[in-house]
């Protein structure tokens, strides 16, 4: 797997398959590998770049916080390392704030977007004092005690009762998450900006996409992302949580293909 060192940070990344490039960014405290399906579904005609964010996975941990503008400048420069200009940005939760931040600083790089299983409303001040608690707990007992009460929140009842073992799987690659990373990530999105009226600036396709099932930003809020951007379309993936390429890998890598198979 290929690093590249951009700005302060090495950071690793997949980049597989060639055509127009496509990035998918994961969210929170995940990894690359929440792409892994999507990524060999487009490869055949797409250059599907898929990195670890600063502190996540294979990249460096750095010190905090990552704020969402931190993040969305480090893909500008790995597209820089990697000379590509333009690209569809893709990204999930925590990774769809990072492509709205991109959104705003580089617009002019983007071709399309996907917004999967993320919102574009701010914290409200209970959800930045839970973000402040919950990093406090990561950095004095790790990362284990704040993952253990995730899952069920994260996958959706279906997943939870149909596939023990990647409940188990997922469980595993979210303790491995450095709990410095993970106060990072808490405390830089507690400082987000609510993007509600970026959406509205959106001049290129979207594609909202959201697991039926996904309790922490439910359908409900996907249709306000979709009703913000113009023109945005929804897809709605059966039986998925909030991570619909990993519980759902086929239908969310049909919906990404059919969404960029039809771009000008
Ligand atoms: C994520 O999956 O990235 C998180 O649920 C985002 C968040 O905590 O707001």
């Amino acid at each position: 797997m290929p690093f590249a060192t951009v700005g302060d940070v090495r950071l690793c990344y997949d980049d597989e398959g060639g055509g127009p490039a496509v990035v998918l960014l994961h969210g929170f405290p995940l990894g690359r590998w929440i792409w892994d399906a999507p990524r060999a579904a487009l490869r055949d005609r797409y250059r599907v770049i898929t990195p670890d964010l600063r502190g996540h996975g294979d990249s460096e941990v750095t010190p905090g916080p990552y704020t969402m503008d931190a993040l969305a400048d480090d893909v500008a420069r790995l597209l820089d390392a990697l000379q590509i200009e333009r690209v569809v940005l893709g990204g999930l939760s925590m990774g769809g704030y990072v492509v709205l931040a991109f959104w705003r600083r580089f617009a002019a790089r983007v071709r399309a977007l996907v917004l999967c299983d993320t919102r574009a409303k701010g914290d409200d001040r209970g959800e930045k004092v839970m973000r402040q608690s919950t990093a406090q707990v990561a950095l004095e007992q790790g990362t284990a005690a704040v993952v253990d009460g995730m899952l069920p929140k994260l996958l959706a009842p279906r997943t939870l009762a149909e596939q023990p073992d990647l409940c188990a799987a997922v469980r595993a690659r979210l303790a491995r998450t450095d709990p410095r990373a993970v106060a990072a990530s808490l405390l830089g999105m507690k400082e987000r900006d609510d993007s509600t009226p970026t959406l509205a600036t959106i001049t290129v396709p979207t594609l909202v996409l959201v697991g039926s099932d996904d309790q922490l930003t439910p359908p409900a809020l996907a249709r306000e992302l979709q009703a913000g951007v113009p023109g945005a379309r929804l897809e709605v993936v059966a039986d998925a949580g909030h991570l619909a390429p990993v519980e759902q890998p086929a239908a969310t890598s049909a919906a990404l293909r059919d969404f960029l198979d039809r771009l000008p």
